[in-house]
């Protein structure tokens, strides 16, 4: 069997890894911006090639694809199918496991996705607003000043997102002028590369509470969940920093321990409820990954953030490497829509991922890049600790840092707490030859971090169970001077 994979970051590593270890023992082949020296080895390993290529390119994969004829493709990361990979592929006669372009709307466009979830009345929804003009969205916030979250329509690389509270009446004049800014920015600079969706601006209600996200498979039929984990955006300990694509996750068994079974339960159904309600508005199968990046609110419960229309990086690494069943099975369920005659099952063990990155990254990507990088296996091996590598590019032979995140670092243990040390122990184990430093985040995965997500978890559940007796979930009620009372039911 002969299968090709799309994309070249640590999730896909694993995604190679899980590949390679089935029983099946496929030849793998990869298509990749960047040659990944733990994907190269796999592939190589298998009897399979690496060729480096734009990923996006829907006519370049498949002339590659094409000329290995595989039995069927899987697609790593979310812009080659928001550039339609998936849907050239399956044109071309090969099977492929990940959202077609249509289907990846649910991830590429934030504003369709919050029409959708009103549209179909899916439990977790955020009031929103969607605007095509800088002029509408100011318009908008000089006239309802109030808390709101300023975000790029589209998803822009996990940039641009601006949670802005706006309580104090004195502050006003000052939080109004912050919003039209960044609307501004907004248009100017996360937009500009854009032109693939209308909406410009999304204006989202502001929810707070603790974060974690549900990654599921889809056949078209059955949506499968896998362990709930907890991704860290900023890059710096105790969340400062600037927001990056993920510097670390921890998972706990099937959900996590601030996050009740009933919540995993009710996370999956808003999953399920969108899959169905995605397969009804474009008239295709969802064949492929769904990950709902979920906040436990005191509005809702389990509330939607955002959707990923594939697994989350570094949260797919999280997952994969317990999966107890067979990849290759799952995959071949998926593309015959039989996910229901398998039984997908996960080690019961609670695991922690922690990237490290060149110090640059994310805004001063220049400084990351270019740097030498040699990991020490031995020393990982020494505690189980799994390197998956990203941005590396192996360059005659020398592994060179591209701009991003360059090894997640995976460990599985009983406890996170356990898992948290192993990985911290290896840290060193990754070094940049010519001094310039690398980073990660120590405080993913410990004890205090975990106390303070339960703290939030309590706050919310408290609230929403209360709101839940009352029949009031997911209702709002504003006080406004001289209109009363305007109650909100999404
Ligand atoms: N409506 C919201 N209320 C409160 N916080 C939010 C809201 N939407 C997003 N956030 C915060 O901003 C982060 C990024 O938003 P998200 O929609 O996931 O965009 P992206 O990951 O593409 O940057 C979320 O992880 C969350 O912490
Ligand atoms: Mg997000």
């Amino acid at each position: 069997m002969k299968i090709l994979t799309i994309g070249n970051g640590s999730r896909e590593h694993s995604i190679v890894e899980s590949l390679a270890i089935s029983n099946i023992e496929p030849v793998i082949f990869n298509i990749g911006s960047l040659i990944n020296p733990g994907i190269l080895e796999l592939c190589e390993k298998s009897g399979g090639k690496v060729v480096r290529s734009d990923p996006n390119d829907p006519k370049k994969v498949v002339e590659i694809a094409e000329s290995i004829s595989p039995d069927f493709a899987i697609i790593g990361p979310e812009e080659p199918q928001f550039h339609g990979v998936p849907d050239a592929l399956l044109d071309a006669g090969i099977a492929t496991v990940g959202a077609t372009a249509n289907c990846s709307m649910i991830e590429r466009s934030k504003a369709w996705m919050r029409r959708l979830m009103f549209k179909y009345k899916i439990v977790g929804r955020l009031r929103f607003k969607s605007f095509t003009s800088v002029e509408e969205a100011i318009a908008y916030i000089n006239a309802y000043a109030e808390s709101i979250v300023l975000k790029p329509a589209r998803q822009s690389g996990g940039k641009g997102v601006r949670v802005i509270s706006d309580l104090q009446e004195y502050l006003k004049k000052e939080k109004r002028a912050v919003k039209e800014k960044h609307a501004k920015y907004l248009i100017e600079k996360h937009m500009k590369p854009y032109s693939d969706i209308d909406d410009k601006i999304l204006i989202e209600e502001k929810v707070s509470g603790t974060e974690y996200t549900l990654q599921c498979f889809s056949d078209g039929h059955s949506v499968i969940p896998t362990p709930l984990v907890q991704d860290n955006k900023p890059a710096f300990d105790g969340d400062l920093g600037p927001e990056t694509g993920g510097m670390g996750c921890c998972s706990y068994r099937d959900t996590l321990p601030f996050i009740t079974k009933e919540e995993v339960d009710d996370s999956l159904k808003i999953i399920k409820q969108s899959v169905d309600a995605i397969q009804k508005e474009t008239d295709e199968k969802y064949k492929g990954i769904i990950a709902g990046q979920m906040m436990l609110t005191s509005l809702w419960g389990p509330t939607l953030i955002e959707f990923y229309s594939r697994f989350g990086d570094p949260e797919g690494v999280n997952v994969l490497p317990i999966m107890k069943t067979d990849f290759v099975e799952v995959c071949e369920a998926i593309i015959s829509e039989k996910l229901n005659k398998i039984k997908i099952e996960f080690e019961d063990q609670a695991t922690v991922v922690k990237a490290i990155a060149p110090r640059g990254y994310p805004d001063y990507r220049d400084l990351a890049k270019g740097h030498p990088i040699s990991v020490d296996l031995k020393l990982l091996e020494k505690y189980g600790v799994r390197p998956y590598y990203g941005s590396i590019d192996v360059v005659n032979g020398s592994w060179i840092t591209g701009g991003s995140r360059s090894i997640e670092l995976f460990a599985k243990r009983d406890t996170i707490e356990e898992a948290n040390e192993a990985t911290e122990r290896c840290i060193p184990a990754a070094k940049l030859l010519d001094g310039h430093q690398l980073f990660h985040r120590s405080d993913i995965g410990s004890k205090e971090r975990l106390l303070v997500e339960a703290d939030k978890a309590n706050l919310a559940r408290e609230i929403y169970l209360y709101r839940k007796e009352h029949n009031l979930i997911g209702r709002k009620v504003d006080w406004i001077p001289l209109r009363g009372k305007i109650e909100y039911k999404g």
